[in-house]
């Protein structure tokens, strides 16, 4: 009987103990918010920017979709300051507590609700330092006389601006006030955008299709519009305009490439927004308006693969959304697929296979780097109590681009590209995790029950596994294996003046420097310099892999232009190599913290925080 009892009695009580962690655990460890209970289906922002105190000030409306009985509503908020919170239309004031700092994740906002409450209205500001958001200096915008604000959100930054279920399984419509200076533009991830200032300062922006919080983005400055299409077009500075617009020019190209592939565009318009250099990302594939760092602005369009990159991200993250940071690759490899099969349409396949070239030689040295039994190589990742950030490294890229085009390989591209057709539509506006993804492989493949296709495909050690597996597609090159040519017999002594580089492009040069051993002399580096002007370019990229190498060998001439570099470019893929590479040795980590003091305050919080770790 005694027994029967214990049972009975720990039965009841491991129970009671699930039920309630269900109660209050949401599948997604980056957010406090109960969205399994009540979740977030409009956001009504009305926000006031401030130039002078670097503050954001107004409140947010939140309409609710109840799914269980609950009193409470919990949000994630980081560095907010909450003022009032009050229930529908009739704006019935209501407790609220804000719950203890959590590492990374900013605090819970608990709100006291009743299963009746159709909306919350949050009046609340932000404070000067919030991670989303970065405020210029006139100096630090092209035109050098008006300030700008942009924001951040992704990964989990969104936060730091709009009290929100900052996780990507909630999704929700928005609209949005936004009352600035007169004298500059607003412009959101939504329609509204014109590029047109308002005598009264006052902008606003409705979003009718239901997105996830990291895709909600504000900018702010002195900007003008250029159409490029009958359905995009450019923002920017206007000293900036022309540039942009003549970089841009294959964007409708792009857009019918990506339609023809895998569906219709979803957004109705796609515009870019090209910011000042600070901007931390080469580009963020904010819906209806892709933000973009000027550093792509090559002058000669070599670098529009970005482009490319996050126009994909309007099927492959933005319409089908990674369900949790743990399965970030779930964006971004399929967005590197997808971006390499729109550039093979629109360039050619020579072209795309160089990029894809270049793809597979960055992810064996990010392995390398990283460690061949790293965890972080899995593709599907474990950032529990981490900074989903870890998780931003070329496995999700590159490795998920490849596992992909693995599948292309094995089961043809006739079928692949059919159930990726599929996929991008019956799974729009929703979420998906890694083995959701597995698993509507297997039953459309039939993976299983082939043993032919699971002894090539391998799919647990790419997923579940460190490194690269065996099985890795070869992208094949023949201009650069004419590169390869070309390194060897600089190597074996031919002068770099008398090289063959005739009608070399950006990517030849950056298989050309990627390709050259760690241990290359310092006078073999001058003589590269002196036959190609590489200090001098004016190509982002080749200038950061030209940096490092200058670096390596403390080529002094490289290092007046390579401050200047710091100083102004602020895309963390760009310079933190170079600090990576200065913190080796005690004079260049040295140096690299004088510089580094000095640039620091231009540089967006993603941008610094990686830094201060390699630095500290
Ligand atoms: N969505 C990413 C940027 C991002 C990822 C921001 C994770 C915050 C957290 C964007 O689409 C991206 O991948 N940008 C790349 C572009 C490149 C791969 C073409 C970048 O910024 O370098
Ligand atoms: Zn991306």
């Amino acid at each position: 009987m005694r027994i029967i009892y214990f049972f009975f009695f720990t039965t009841l009580v491991l129970t009671m103990s699930i039920a309630q962690k269900q109660q209050h655990t949401n599948s997604d460890i980056h957010s406090f918010a109960n969205s399994t209970e009540v979740s977030v289906k409009h956001l009504g922002l009305e926000l006031s920017v401030n130039f002078e105190t670097k503050i954001i000030s107004g409140h947010a409306m939140l309409m609710l979709n109840h799914k269980k009985k609950t009193n409470k509503l919990v949000l994630d908020t980081r560095d907010l300051t909450i003022e009032k919170v009050t229930l529908d239309e009739k704006e019935m004031p209501t407790k609220f507590s804000l719950g203890d700092e959590v590492k990374f994740l900013g605090k819970p906002l608990t709100i006291v609700i009743t299963p009746k409450t159709k909306s919350v209205k949050i009046y609340y500001r932000t404070s000067p330092n919030a991670g989303a958001l970065q405020w210029l200096e006139p100096s630090q915008t092209s035109g050098k006389e008006k300030p700008f604000l942009f924001t951040q959100s992704q990964a989990i930054l969104a936060r730091t601006w709009v009290p929100c279920m900052d996780g990507p399984g909630v999704r929700m419509t928005y609209s949005a006030t936004i009352h600035t200076r007169p004298d500059l533009v607003a412009v959101m991830s939504a329609s509204g955008n014109s590029g047109t200032k308002k005598s009264d300062g006052v902008y606003s922006f409705e979003m009718e299709q239901p997105i996830p919080s990291y895709l909600l983005a504000l900018a702010i400055g002195d900007l003008q519009f250029r159409p490029l299409g009958n359905r995009s077009g450019v923002y920017a500075e206007p000293s900036m305009i022309e540039k942009s617009a003549n970089e841009f020019v294959d964007i409708e190209k792009m857009i019918s490439a990506a339609e023809e592939l895998y569906g219709p565009y979803r957004w109705e318009r796609y515009d870019l927004l090209v910011l000042p250099p600070s901007f931390p990302f080469g580009g963020m594939e904010n819906p209806r308006l892709t933000f973009a760092t000027p550093t792509i602005l090559a002058g000669d369009r070599s670098l529009v693969a970005l482009v490319a990159h996050e126009l994909a991200h309007s099927w492959s993250g933005n319409l089908v959304t990674n369900a949790t940071w743990n399965d970030f690759w779930v964006n971004e490899g399929f967005t590197v697929y997808f971006e390499h099969r729109i550039m093979e349409k629109v360039y050619g396949k020579a072209y795309s296979e160089m990029l894809a070239t270049l793809t597979l030689k960055d992810l064996k040295s990010t392995i390398a780097d990283m460690g061949a039994e790293n965890p972080d190589t899995h593709l599907k990742l474990n950032l529990l109590n981490r900074d989903p950030d870890d998780g931003v490294t070329d496995i999700a890229y590159n490795k998920g681009y490849f596992f992909l085009r693995l599948m292309e390989e094995t089961f043809g591209r006739e079928r692949w590209d059919s159930f990726l057709k599929t996929y991008f539509n019956e799974n729009a506006f929703s979420t998906m995790t890694t083995e959701q993804f597995l698993e509507k492989l297997d039953t459309h493949f039939q993976i299983k029950h082939s043993r032919s296709f699971t002894e090539k495909l391998k799919i647990s050690s790419w997923v579940y596994g460190p490194g690269l597996p065996d099985n890795c597609p070869k992208p094949q090159s023949d201009e650069f294996d004419k590169v390869l040519m070309q390194v060897n017999s600089f190597l074996d002594g031919t002068q770099a003046s008398k090289l063959n580089t005739e009608g070399w492009t950006t990517h030849h040069w950056l298989y050309f420097l990627r390709n050259l051993p760690d241990s290359l002399r310092l006078e073999k580096v001058i003589e590269l310099d002196y036959a190609f002007y590489f200090t001098r370019s004016g190509n982002s990229e080749i200038l950061s892999e030209w940096f490092q190498r200058c670096i390596k060998v403390n080529y002094e001439t490289a290092f007046g232009p390579m401050r200047n570099y710091l100083m102004n470019v602020g895309r963390r893929k760009l310079i933190k190599p170079l600090y990576v590479e200065l913190a080796k040795t005690p004079s260049g980590k040295a140096w690299a913290k004088e510089v580094y003091t000095k640039a620091r305050p231009g540089y967006h919080s993603v941008s610094y925080n990686t830094i201060d770790g390699i630095l500290k």
